[in-house]
């Protein structure tokens, strides 16, 4: 599958990574310093590229909108017509200093994003911290980590969630993208737990009986 990435920070470099070691090809793109993309490519090797946010749109199956809520509408002007396209966003609406949600809880990240690219499939899914993504193993023990996905689009779902399994989480369908609203801030208490409270790498664990 061809994957674009719109933000290569600690997320979308991370899983671009994992998932050009199974052999998908990622084009990298979205940079103040368009230096950074080509490192990150070149360490990565022969399945990875790296273009303007357009060209990542184009060339993609599926694209990664990995930015800070607050780079959203740049990076999304930047992307282009997304009709069409499955965008998958990792995008929670945190404030800046992460003290609060941007956008309250009447709405989210994934929300507002649906909005402004109109037409593209939207699926959120918030996965695993950037210091678990990026460490030698995603499992806590044995376990797999529970990550939620949300969507309005059945199909688009299921490529997110075959694109999850590979980082070895387990994802959930958490319902429509209005659940998102849900999702975000669940996962801002995460936030508090890891470095507020300092509980160090966290994860969800969904149990059902
Ligand atoms: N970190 C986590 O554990 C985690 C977990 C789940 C979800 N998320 C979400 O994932 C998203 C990305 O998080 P991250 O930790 O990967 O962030 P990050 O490391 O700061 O990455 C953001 C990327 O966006 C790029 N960017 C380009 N223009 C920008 C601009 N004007 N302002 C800011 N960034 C710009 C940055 O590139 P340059 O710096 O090279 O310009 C950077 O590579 C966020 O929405 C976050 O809420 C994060």
């Amino acid at each position: 599958m061809n994957i674009g990435i719109i933000g290569a920070g600690n997320m979308g470099s991370g899983l671009g990574k994992i998932w050009a070691q199974n052999g998908h090809k990622l084009m990298f793109s979205y940079s103040r310093d368009f230096s950074k993309l080509e490192k990150i490519a070149q360490a990565i090797g022969s399945n990875a590229s790296v273009g303007t946010p357009a060209e990542a749109v184009q060339f993609a199956d599926v694209v990664v909108l990995s930015v800070p809520y607050g780079a959203v509408e740049d990076a999304l002007k930047a992307a282009g017509s997304l009709d069409g396209k499955i965008l998958f966003s990792i995008v929670n609406a945190l404030l800046p200093d992460m003290s609060g949600m941007a956008v309250g809880t009447m709405t989210s990240a994934a929300e507002e994003i649906a909005k402004l690219a109109t037409n593209a499939r939207v699926v959120e899914a918030l996965p695993v911290f950037a210091e678990v993504l990026n460490s030698e193993s995603r499992r806590f023990g044995d376990q797999q980590a529970t990550v939620f996905y949300t969507g309005d689009d059945e199909q688009a779902k299921q490529v997110v969630a075959d694109l999850l399994r590979e980082i070895d989480v387990e994802s959930i369908d958490a319902g429509s993208l209005k659940n998102s609203r849900y999702v975000e801030p669940a996962m801002m208490l995460l936030i508090q737990l890891a470095y507020t409270q300092q509980l160090g790498q966290v994860g969800f664990k969904l149990l059902r009986r």
